[in-house]
């Protein structure tokens, strides 16, 4: 494993540039599969999540070109419908196989992803939806994941909760049914949109992506397409919390601005300035934040997965916040390690009590997911003097170049690996002032 070693107190400044989004990239990754001719997607992050679904498509007989370092080119004619790669069990995304696979071959096997360990993660939803377009689902011994059909026919599906997941799961698996499926209670986040945006550019039929209702009238078969991933709003809210917490003056380029609106809202509501032009917001904050009070929802909602570096945020801010997490059942657990940086944070059940602190002094910490090791390197930021975060590797699973970014914007923030002596790296960064 490798850690940052940071020096807090530079207030971050300049331009930024976001990546293509990891959430809507993994579902286009495994559409990208269902068609026999060549796809090629831009825009796409140099993460670990996304770079190891490509090893998973590669190792099940597709053709993965890189064309360069957000570009792939896929071909996936000679795709098999078993999934055999076993850092599937090591992220969230790669149940989109399931989907992608049953559409086309009515047959798949893939084994049960895993993911940031935010709280329990079932996945009853993607099993109802798939039962309901005429699949037999099981989860046989060692966790796998199998659904095969003799045919799949149109259905009307209302999920019992509102699941990325599932509604994409679903939405890839509906697009090659005969007949009209009727997702509804879906999910609405900018990613699902992204990924019917991607199957319609490839021929498909599917309307409502992004509204309560998603409807889905099954084609014969997909086509090639060439199709750019939209910006990933939850790099860019980080680098806006970020941009807030060191009281620095951030342009965040490459951004939809529609998509960040719940971020926008609460970063004015506590006080700091947010410009936003046509692609790109810019941050500006000088005095001390004041607290609010933050519920996460599915989105439009203000979103879970910026629900760490909001805490952290307001860890710093005048009076008392509270933050609820309705969305996963044990996501508080990076708070243990933010206390130990003098942040005075209680959490009862679902609810975080926030008594604003003056300062945090840097400490050794430990990333416990990838949303949380970001939460954790703003408050190294922000942090009087040094901190090590630890396992970063989870943070890299969804931030390309972190901390190559962040020091871009004047962080003293060096990666070293875990037997480096980081000492050493920090009195070299005392020197460098
Ligand atoms: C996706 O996870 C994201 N991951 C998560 O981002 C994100 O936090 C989450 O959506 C919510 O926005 C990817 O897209 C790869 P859900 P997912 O299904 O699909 C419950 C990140 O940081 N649920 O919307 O797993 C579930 O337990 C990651 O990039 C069921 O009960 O989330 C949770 O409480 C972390 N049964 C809630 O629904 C099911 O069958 C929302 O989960 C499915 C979900």
């Amino acid at each position: 494993m490798s850690k940052y070693v940071i020096k807090g107190g530079k207030p971050l400044a300049g331009d930024v540039i976001i990546n293509g989004a990891k959430n809507a990239a993994l579902g286009i990754v495994a559409a990208a599969i269902m068609t026999d001719e060549p796809v090629t997607i831009e825009n796409l992050p140099d993460v670990w999540d996304i770079n190891v679904m490509l090893d998973a498509i590669r190792n099940m007989g597709a053709i993965v070109d890189r064309i360069d370092k957000h570009t792939v080119r896929i071909v996936g004619s000679m795709c098999r419908s078993i999934v055999e790669d076993e850092n599937m069990r090591r992220m969230r995304g790669s149940y989109y196989l399931l989907g992608a696979l049953l559409g086309k071959y009515k047959q798949a096997q893939v084994p049960l992803p895993g993911g940031c360990n935010i709280g329990s993660r079932p996945v009853e939803q993607h099993i109802k939806g798939f039962r309901q377009l005429g699949a037999k689902v099981e989860i046989t011994y060692g966790g796998i994941f199998t659904a095969e059909a003799t045919e799949l026919k149109g259905s009307h599906i209302f999920f019992d909760i509102v699941s990325v997941g599932a509604t994409i799961n679903v939405m890839l698996a509906a697009s090659l049914t005969p007949g009209m499926t009727i997702l509804e209670n879906v999910a609405k986040e900018p990613h699902i949109v992204d990924v019917a945006n991607f199957l319609n550019s490839m021929g498909a039929n599917i309307k409502g992506a992004g509204t309560d209702v998603i409807k889905i009238r099954g084609v014969e078969k997909l086509h090639g397409s060439t199709y750019a991933v939209i910006p990933d709003q939850i790099e860019a809210g980080t680098f806006m919390m970020a941009a807030a917490a060191t009281k620095g003056d951030l342009l965040i380029k490459n951004v939809i601005p529609k998509h960040l609106e719940a971020i926008t809202a609460k970063l004015t509501e506590i006080g700091a300035e947010v410009i936003e032009n046509d692609d790109s917001v810019r941050v500006v904050a000088t005095e001390r934040l004041t607290s609010a009070q933050i519920k996460t929802f599915a989105y439009p909602g203000f979103p879970t997965d910026m629900q760490p570096q909001m805490t952290t945020l307001l860890a710093l801010s005048n009076g008392t916040s509270t933050v609820t997490e309705n969305i996963f059942d044990n996501r508080f657990k990076y708070v243990d390690e933010l206390t130990r940086m003098g942040a005075s944070i209680k959490v009862e059940g679902n609810i975080a009590i926030i008594t604003g602190v003056s300062k945090l002094t840097g400490a050794t910490i430990c990333s416990p997911d990838l949303r949380a090791g970001a939460a954790l390197v703003i408050a190294g930021l922000v942090a009087e003097g040094f901190s090590t975060v630890e396992q970063v590797e989870y943070i890299e699973r969804g931030y390309e170049e972190f901390e190559v970014k962040l020091k871009s914007l004047g962080a003293q923030i060096e990666k070293v690996s875990d037997d480096e002596d980081e000492d050493r790296v920090a009195r070299k960064m005392s020197f460098a002032g």
